[in-house]
């Protein structure tokens, strides 16, 4: 009764900020990404019938924050009555830092422990499970550029350019690997309480959707980073505008951006995005990665740089 499986983080382009339903982790909009090829989270979940309670390894140590977020999910995938767990994960990036690490890590507990119950199971109905749990997770079900609609009842989860047939690349500038002081689902849930500006945003969401589902369509990149800055910028000013304000940001941050900001100036073709975080996403064409990464490196304030092409949805691990 053991499995494991592997999911990479994605990068949402138009993002998720804000729940229809919070107790059914429900968006209130449409959402597209990139699913990352280098970075990982391995799951691997043991059901042990007659123990008393989960157990949660995170890269080896004990962890207890986020217990109750997994025995959550396990309690949703596999019901009442279910057998305890031992779940380990490791992931090869820092966690709780705007690098997206709930949604590989929800994605790859979902397929791992429904492999570990022997449950069927399309990978619609798991990337839902997973969103239940981490609403961005649901996206990392698919490879290469991915829809999630809202629906009307239910998520839908699709991928709508595979991984090869726009090979973008994404140039992560690392400013500060910490923990962020407020996670995404709370903040969240303060900025449709408090901000002025939250109701606009949710509305002009479905027109940022069909442009950068036409610039996909249409490999326009201009277009692409275009609606994919304006809608980022947009979130930002969302959190900003929430009470207590919710800023990610940093000095390195804003160093980054200008530093995008310069290299476009110049010609690259690159354009930013950032999530709830301080980590600065450059997303560029595979021509200008060198000269993306070059820059980002040479920032101050940056710590550390990391490149990915687009990688593929949620596996299960056979031989782990
Ligand atoms: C800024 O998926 O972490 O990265 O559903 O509450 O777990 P919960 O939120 P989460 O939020 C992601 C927010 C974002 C934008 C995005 O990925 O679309």
């Amino acid at each position: 009764m053991r499995a494991c499986a592997i999911a990479q983080p994605n990068i949402a382009l138009i993002k998720y900020w804000g729940k229809r339903d919070a107790a059914r982790n429900l968006p209130a909009a449409g959402s597209i990404s990139l699913t990352l090829e280098t970075l990982w989270t391995k799951m691997s979940v043991e059901l042990r019938e007659g123990a008393h309670a989960d157990t949660l390894t995170v890269n080896a140590s004990e962890n207890n924050t986020m217990q109750k977020r997994v025995s959550a999910c396990l309690d949703r995938l596999l019901g009442p009555g279910r057998p305890m767990a031992d779940v380990a994960s490791e992931s090869n990036f820092p966690i709780g830092a705007g690098l997206a690490s709930s949604a590989s890590a929800f994605a790859a507990l979902v397929m791992a422990a429904s492999r570990a119950a022997r449950l069927p199971g399309d990978v619609l109905s798991l990337a839902r499970l997973a969103g239940a749990s981490s609403g961005s997770a649901a996206r990392s079900f698919f490879e290469g550029i991915v829809e999630l609609d809202a629906g009307d009842d239910e998520i839908d989860v699709s991928c709508i350019s595979a991984a090869s047939a726009w090979p973008l690349r994404i140039v992560i500038a690392v400013t500060d690997s910490g923990s962020k002081a407020i996670g995404s689902g709370a903040a969240m849930v303060r900025s449709a309480a408090t901000s002025p500006l939250y109701d606009s945003w949710i509305a002009r969401q479905d027109q940022d959707l069909e442009t950068a589902r036409q610039a996909v369509a249409a490999r326009d990149f201009e277009k692409l980073a275009s609606v994919s800055e304006h809608n980022c910028l947009k979130m930002h000013s969302v959190m900003w505008t929430s009470r207590p304000p919710v800023v990610y940001w940093n000095e390195a941050t804003v160093n980054a951006m200008e530093a995008i900001r310069e290299l476009k100036q110049n010609g690259v073709p690159v354009f930013f995005t950032i999530d709830a975080g301080p980590q600065v996403k450059a997303v560029c064409l595979p021509e200008a990665q060198g000269t993306v990464e070059a820059a980002l490196a040479a920032t101050k304030g940056v710590r550390r740089v990391i490149a990915s092409g687009l990688g593929g949805g949620a596996r299960p691990l056979d031989n782990a």
